[in-house]
């Protein structure tokens, strides 16, 4: 039976990627912090859908935490077929505040972490010579929105890099980039949803089943929805003035909702 180790899978986005990947017939790996959360989710997928559950308590922004998650990964008599890094949290601060204690932590969750474990699962996959790494980028990578929007474009950069260096070796690296999704990422920044157009909004499981099946067909980025593919395919090839202006905007309104 096929394995898969979701981080954050026990909310939005990671608990959409859990069931989908138990709906494939993955057992399954889920890591966060909140411990009967985790139980929770473990019991409901495992009654919905039959398959082993097992859960690792853990705070990515902590490395002495990482080690248990290394180890699980590496296991050669229990294979990790599937890696998604996807556990996160919005930014709401400012680039020019004293104290960057929540900067920090965002970069040990959604950059060091992801660095640390992708090498894990890709030192074993390789040495199966198969295998899967999702990285949970955003397209905030192409719309400059404080550091938030540099961690995602790390994601997106690192996970090209890793495709590259994976290449021929039977292992597959893709970054999938979502617009908006309605999970509690907005709510626990404390910053209100914002309010967009319909078309901007995502629904997470769709943002998974794009993820997986990018992944399986040799894809290096997933954007769901064809609306996104077309906003990043103009982003990404508009003049770099007239994407600043456009990110400008978002910063100011950001800015005047406090
Ligand atoms: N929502 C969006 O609009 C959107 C769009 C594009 C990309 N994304 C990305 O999608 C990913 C998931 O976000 P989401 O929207 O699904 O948020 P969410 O509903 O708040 O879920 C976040 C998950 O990550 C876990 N987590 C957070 N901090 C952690 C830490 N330090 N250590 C271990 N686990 C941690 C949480 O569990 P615990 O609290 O129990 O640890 C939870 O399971 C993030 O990388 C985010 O940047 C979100």
């Amino acid at each position: 039976m096929a394995t898969a180790l979701v981080t954050g899978g026990t909310s939005g986005i990671g608990k959409a990627f859990a069931t989908e990947l138990a709906e494939r017939g993955y057992d399954l790996v889920l890591v966060a912090r909140d411990a009967s959360r985790l139980d929770e989710v473990a019991i409901e997928l495992r009654d919905r859908f039959g398959r082993e559950v097992e859960t690792l308590r853990a705070d990515l922004a902590v490395r002495d935490d990482l080690d248990p998650i290394i180890d699980r990964l590496s296991d050669a008599a229990r294979p990790v077929d599937v890696l998604v890094n996807n556990a996160g949290f919005g930014l709401n601060a400012s680039l020019l505040a004293e104290d960057v204690a929540i900067q920090e932590r965002a970069m040990d969750v959604m950059c060091t972490a992801v660095l640390i474990l992708s090498g894990a699962a890709g030192r074993a996959m390789k040495a199966r010579g198969q295998g899967i790494i999702v990285n949970v980028s955003s397209v905030s990578a192409w719309i400059i929105k404080g550091n938030y929007s540099a961690i995602k474009r790390w994601v997106l950069t690192f996970t090209q890099a890793l495709a590259l260096e994976l290449d021929g070796t039977g292992v597959q690296a893709t970054a999938v980039c979502p617009g908006w999704v309605k999970t509690e990422l907005h709510e626990r920044a404390g910053v209100a949803r914002p309010r967009l157009p319909g078309w901007a909004w995502v629904d997470a499981s769709e943002v998974a089943r794009c993820a997986l099946d990018a992944a399986a067909a040799g894809k290096t980025i997933a954007v769901p929805t064809r609306k996104w593919r077309a906003a990043v395919w103009f982003l990404e090839h508009c003049p770099q003035a007239l994407s600043r202006a456009v990110s400008s905007r978002i910063t100011k309104s950001r800015r005047s909702d406090g």
